[in-house]
C-alpha cells in the first residue's frame, strides 16, 4: 500500500486527522503526509478539507473496499468457489486488467475490484463512469470447458445473480434484456462479458460488474441514459463490502450451475425480473427499426420478439431495444 492510500484509510472514517497524527501513525514526516493529501486530491479528484489547528478531514466519508471485510461477506459455498480477491485504488478497467493476467494463471474464481476506473467499459463501446470510491467495479475470472456457443446464455445467467445479490438490499429490481439491471427504468448495474480463448473451448470468461451504490450528481451528469443508484433509492448509505460480497457470492454460485446444467435453471427466475415480457418494443436492426411484443427468451437465452403474428429470436450483440411508450400497469 502506497503512503496515499494508508492516508486514505486512515481519513476514511471522516473525522479531523492532523499532519502530526497521520505522519506518526504512518511513521513518515509531516511534509510527506502533506504531499500525499495533495496527491489524492489531484489523482483520485477526492475533496479534503484542511482546517488550520484541526488537520484534515474528508468532504464526505468514505468506505474503502477491504478484502478481509469483504470475504466475510461471502457464503461457505462461495469461498470453496473464490479464487483470488483483490482490490486495486485506479485501475484503466478491472475487464481490461483480468483479461491481461488471464494468460499468466490467474485462478478461475478470481476477482478484481477497484476504486476507480479510468477506462471502464460498457456494452458497445460506451464508457463506465467511474469515481473513486463511490461505486462497484469489479471483474470475475471464470475457466469454463465449454464451446463460446455454450456461453450465448451466460450474460442472462450473471444477470439473475447480480438481480438476485442486489435484491438482498433493494426491493423491485428488474432485468431488461440482455442484461441491465434496472429500477423504475432507471440503469442501477451493467455488466460486461468478456470472452478470450477456441470456438470450442476451452475459454477464459471475465464477468464485468458496476453497480451504482452513491454516484454524485454531477459526475452523475457524465452519464447519457437514466440511472440511479442504490444511496438514493434506499434513502440511506449502504454498506459497499456488504454489496461487494453479494455480488461476489451470487457470481460464483452462478458460475459453477450455469458449467453444470447451463441456462435452464436461471430461466423461471428471469421470468419473473423480466420487464420487457410483452411489452410493444421498437428493435434497432443497424439501420432498420422494427416494431413487436416482447415474448421473453428461449432456452439459449435470445430474445423472442413477435411481430406481425411471427416470432422472432435475436441474438444479444445483433440488436439495441427500446420500450415503446404503453407500458406496464404500475411501472413509470
Ligand atoms: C454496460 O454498459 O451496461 C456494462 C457496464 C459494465 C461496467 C463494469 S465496471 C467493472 C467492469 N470493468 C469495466 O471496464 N467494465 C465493467
Amino acid at each position: 500500500m502506497t503512503i496515499k492510500q494508508k492516508v486514505l484509510r486512515l481519513l476514511g472514517d471522516g473525522r479531523f486527522h492532523s499532519g502530526q497524527s497521520l505522519g506518526t501513525s504512518l511513521g513518515v514526516s509531516r511534509a510527506a503526509v502533506w504531499k500525499a493529501i495533495q496527491g489524492l486530491q489531484k489523482q483520485y479528484a477526492i475533496s479534503i478539507q484542511s482546517v488550520p489547528g484541526r488537520g484534515y478531514r474528508l468532504a464526505s466519508p468514505l468506505e474503502l473496499l477491504d478484502v478481509e471485510q469483504i470475504t466475510k461477506q461471502i457464503s461457505a459455498k462461495g469461498k470453496t468457489l473464490l479464487g483470488k480477491l483483490e482490490v486495486l485504488p485506479i485501475v484503466d478497467s478491472t475487464n481490461e486488467h483480468m483479461l491481461k493476467v488471464a494468460g499468466s494463471g490467474q485462478p478461475s474464481g478470481s476477482v478484481l475490484l477497484a476504486e476507480q476506473q479510468n477506462a471502464g467499459r460498457g456494452r458497445r463501446g460506451r464508457p463506465w463512469v467511474s469515481p473513486f470510491g463511490a461505486n462497484l467495479y469489479l471483474s470475475l475470472l471464470w475457466r469454463f470447458d465449454l464451446s463460446v456457443q455454450d456461453l450465448s446464455g451466460l450474460g442472462i445467467a450473471v444477470a439473475v445473480a447480480v438481480s438476485k445479490a442486489l435484491s438482498r438490499f433493494a426491493p423491485d429490481l428488474g432485468i431488461k434484456w440482455p442484461n441491465d439491471i434496472l429500477w423504475q427504468n432507471r440503469k442501477l448495474a451493467g455488466i460486461l462479458l468478456e470472452i478470450q480463448g477456441e470456438t470450442q473451448g476451452p475459454v477464459v470468461v471475465v464477468v464485468g460488474v458496476g453497480v451504482n451504490i452513491q454516484m454524485s450528481t454531477d459526475v452523475g451528469k457524465m452519464i447519457d441514459q437514466p440511472w440511479v443508484d442504490l444511496a438514493t433509492m434506499l434513502d440511506q448509505p449502504v454498506s459497499r463490502q456488504a454489496i461487494a460480497g453479494a455480488v461476489i457470492d451470487e457470481l460464483l454460485q452462478a458460475m459453477l450451475v450455469y458449467q453444470q446444467q447451463g441456462l435452464v435453471e436461471f430461466l423461471a427466475e428471469w421470468r419473473q425480473r423480466d420487464i420487457l415480457l410483452d411489452q410493444p418494443l421498437e428493435i434497432i436492426l443497424g439501420d432498420r427499426n422494427i416494431t413487436g411484443i416482447g415474448r421473453g427468451i428461449d432456452s439459449s437465452g435470445a430474445i423472442q420478439i413477435e411481430h406481425n403474428g411471427k416470432l422472432t429470436r435475436y441474438m444479444a450483440g445483433d440488436v439495441s431495444l427500446r420500450q415503446q411508450q404503453n407500458k406496464k400497469p404500475g411501472q413509470p
